[in-house]
């Protein structure tokens, strides 16, 4: 199944990256990898998080201070064009957390100023940066927590508004064709197509472990509906149940859900075990960081809902840890792991494990 996804692969990243501080993944999982991908990210970054300060464009360093960053060899050109631009053009903000990211489907550059209410009225009231901006660049400009959106009315007024989605980062289905699902600037998402691609191809060929195809599965935190979309074609014929607690993206999974997987029961809320009897034979977890410690605990109380098998993404190793050792106490196996450099530079990399009842 992989080798239809042409990924690049590279095992010496097992010895030579894969020692994050004092933990290693192969001694939590206790095993090596099945796999370990490390997707080429040159100009690969559609979705780039960045910090501006003071007409600067950086990343904050590990003694709290600022390093410029100039032209990052792993964004796509087009957000290596945005942050000239905006260098020769800057933002009349001092500081603010900037999210760069580019549309290949709709050739769209966006950008997500992460500022306070009070740096958004100051935008507003300056108005000239931002309908330079939204008229002659044509970007679109995503600004604070409430995932709105600043565009122009026919008088040049200023409208602060609900964001629109985009196609800001496609899904791959089972034969590696794009899903082009909308989702919006300021929502999570992978940084590029191919650690997408490489994440979602580690998931199918881990399930290709399993003996018998799931009949039902249940996602916990959905996003927009990355995996749920790719593990939808894989699994055409079960049954999904899915859920996310984020309302932004709620809206974002909703909508997906009508074009791409029309067949899923969506829970509109926070992951509740209740709800999820009905699809016992596989759950798929992308938790955030710390893990989902709190669904582990419910099925310690509830093991009749314990499902046969659990496919899991993490990102850090601090959720990996907590994670991995509650399954094994609700009595759980590990099949195999795989892993993903999807954070090149940085000791991080992206863990995808299944575990099986036993
Ligand atoms: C790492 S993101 C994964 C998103 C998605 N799988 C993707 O590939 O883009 C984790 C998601 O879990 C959601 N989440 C966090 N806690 C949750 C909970 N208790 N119940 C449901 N979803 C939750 C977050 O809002 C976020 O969208």
């Amino acid at each position: 199944m992989i080798e239809a996804f042409h990924l690049r692969e590279n095992r010496a990243l097992i010895d030579a990256k894969w020692r994050e501080k004092r933990l290693l993944t192969s001694e939590i999982l206790g095993c090596d990898p099945i796999r370990a991908l490390q997707p080429d990210l040159t100009a690969g970054r559609l979705r780039l998080d960045l910090m501006w300060k003071e007409g600067l464009i950086g990343i904050r360093d590990e003694n709290d201070g600022f390093t410029e960053i100039r032209e990052p060899d792993s964004a796509h050109p087009r957000i290596r064009g945005m942050m000239n631009l905006l260098l020769q053009d800057p933002l009349p903000v001092a500081r603010a957390g900037l999210r760069f990211r580019y549309s290949m489907q709709e050739d769209l550059c966006g950008l997500w100023i992460d500022c306070s209410n009070e740096e958004i009225k100051q935008l507003k009231d300056e108005k000239a940066w931002l309908s330079r901006t939204l008229t002659k660049k044509r970007w679109v400009i995503e600004a604070g927590q409430k995932g709105k959106e600043f565009s122009l009315n026919e008088t040049g007024e200023v409208l602060f508004q609900e964001a629109r989605s985009h196609v800001w980062l496609a899904s791959f289905d089972a034969n590696n064709d794009e899903i082009p699902l909308r989702s919006k600037i300021h929502l999570f998402s992978q940084p590029g197509p191919e650690v997408n691609r490489a994440m979602i191809a580690c998931g199918f060929e881990l399930l290709d472990l399993l003996k018998t195809s799931p009949r039902s599965w249940a996602e916990f935190g959905a996003g927009y509906g990355n995996l749920t979309a790719a593990f939808a074609s894989l699994l055409s014929e079960a049954r999904i149940w899915t859920s996310e607690i984020h309302p932004l993206a709620v809206e974002c999974l909703a909508e997906n859900a009508k074009h791409f997987f029309a067949k899923a029961e969506l829970q509109l809320t926070a992951a509740k075990l209740d709800a999820v009897a009905s699809a016992s034979d596989l759950w798929i977890l992308d938790p955030p960081r710390p893990g989902f410690p709190e669904l582990f605990d419910g099925l310690a109380l509830r093991p009749d809902l314990k499902p046969h098998s659990v496919l899991i993404y993490h990102c850090h190793s601090k959720g990996l840890l907590g994670d991995s050792s509650r399954l094994k106490s609700l009595g759980y196996a590990l099949q195999g792991w795989s892993s993903v450099d999807a954070f090149p530079g940085t000791p991080y990399h992206e863990v995808i494990s299944l575990w099986n009842l036993s």
